[in-house]
């Protein structure tokens, strides 16, 4: 690790299960897990983390940083396409999400926006429902016809 983000030879995971069926979980999925115990949540104490993979596999992590004054709260989904962008990166192939208490939490709407603005329409969202279990949708599923540079470019007269 170099501080900012992970890079994984294999999309095979950690070992959660027993023999004789060996279950692997996918380290995405992990990696959200970890964010999440990172979380300042002392306002709704409701735990999100996300990971983010890019095109060339490195991974970037976010958790909810809630601020007193609400609005300020920045959500997990937010916090990894930050850390993302920051470091140059524009193509994107996976995003796990997870919450403290496995919920299959999915991104909000905000968050499906900020991801869309970045992201194409296939990018699998990967939903912890706890154990190795998950829901995997795609971005365009979650938020079909968002807004985007096209829409505005259609409206502009010129
Ligand atoms: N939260 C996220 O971090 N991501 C989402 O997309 C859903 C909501 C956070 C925001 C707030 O800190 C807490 O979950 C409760 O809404
Ligand atoms: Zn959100």
């Amino acid at each position: 690790m170099d501080g900012r983000g992970l890079t994984w030879p294999s999309r095979r995971g950690t070992v959660i299960g027993a023999s004789p069926d060996t279950v692997y979980m996918d380290e995405l999925v992990a990696a959200a897990r970890d964010a999440l115990t990172n979380a300042h949540v002392p306002y709704s104490e409701y735990r999100v983390g996300a990971a983010l993979e890019t095109a060339d596999g490195t991974v970037y992590t976010g958790c909810n940083v809630e601020n007193a004054n609400y609005s300020n709260s920045l959500h997990a989904e937010e916090v990894a396409v930050a850390a993302a962008v920051r470091d140059g990166h524009r193509e994107f192939e996976r995003i796990a999400v997870s919450s403290g208490v496995r919920d299959g939490v999915t991104p909000c709407g905000m968050c499906r926006q900020t991801l869309a603005e970045l992201a194409a329409d296939d990018l699998a969202v990967v939903c912890d429902e706890g154990g190795d279990a998950v829901a995997e949708y795609t971005l365009g599923e979650l938020l079909p016809e968002s807004i985007s540079a096209e829409t505005l470019d259609d409206a502009r007269d010129d």
